[in-house]
C-alpha cells in the first residue's frame, strides 16, 4: 500500500470517532477535497504532489478532534508530527515540510515558503470552489483571484444571485 493511502486509512479511522455525522462528512469532504486541490497545484508548480497530498490530509485534524479552530495550525502541526512519526511514512525532512505547511496554513494573508504556499492555495481553493454560488471570505479573496489567473479559469456559469468569477 502506498504512504498516502496508509495515512488516509488512518485519518478515515480517526475522522470516524466523530460523534456528529454532519461534521464529520464535512471533515472528509475538506479532508480530501483540499487533498485533490494540492495534487492539482503541486503538479502545476512542481511541488511534491505526495507530500502536498499528506499535508492535506493533516491540515484540520486537530481542529475536527478538538472542535476548536484556535490556533489550530501550530497545534495541528504538533498533532501532525506525532502522528508522522508514529506511522514513520515519511522521512525528518519531509515531516517537517508537512508540519510547517500546516503550521502556517491559516495565515493567508502572509506569504510562506513554496510548500506552505501550496497548502494554504489548495485550502482556499477547496473553500472556494466547492461551491461557486457561496461567499468567499475576504481574507481569501486575493487568493482565489490569482488562483483563477493561474490555472487560466474563464468566466463560466453563474447563478443569478451568485458571485462573479472576479471577485474585487
Ligand atoms: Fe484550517
Ligand atoms: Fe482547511
Amino acid at each position: 500500500m502506498g504512504r498516502l493511502k496508509e495515512l488516509r486509512n488512518y485519518v478515515d479511522q480517526e475522522l470516524l470517532k466523530m460523534t456528529d455525522i454532519g461534521k464529520r462528512k464535512g471533515a472528509y469532504v475538506h479532508l480530501y477535497g483540499v487533498s485533490l486541490a494540492a495534487t492539482l497545484i503541486s503538479e502545476k508548480r512542481g511541488e511534491e504532489t505526495e507530500l502536498a497530498c499528506m499535508a492535506a490530509m493533516l491540515h484540520d485534524l486537530y481542529a475536527y478532534q478538538s472542535g476548536s479552530y484556535d490556533d489550530h495550525g501550530p497545534k495541528g502541526a504538533a498533532l501532525a508530527k506525532s502522528i508522522l512519526e508514529t506511522l514513520k511514512l515519511t522521512s525528518d525532512k519531509e515531516t517537517e515540510m508537512i508540519c510547517s505547511a500546516i503550521y502556517h496554513h491559516d495565515n493567508k494573508e502572509v506569504v510562506d515558503a513554496p510548500f506552505d504556499e501550496l497548502l494554504k492555495d489548495a485550502d482556499v481553493m477547496h473553500h472556494t470552489m466547492n461551491d461557486l454560488s457561496k461567499p468567499i471570505k475576504d481574507k481569501e479573496k486575493a487568493r482565489y483571484a490569482k488562483l483563477r489567473v493561474e490555472f487560466d479559469l474563464k468566466s463560466g456559469w453563474y447563478p443569478p444571485s451568485g458571485r462573479r468569477h472576479d471577485p474585487r
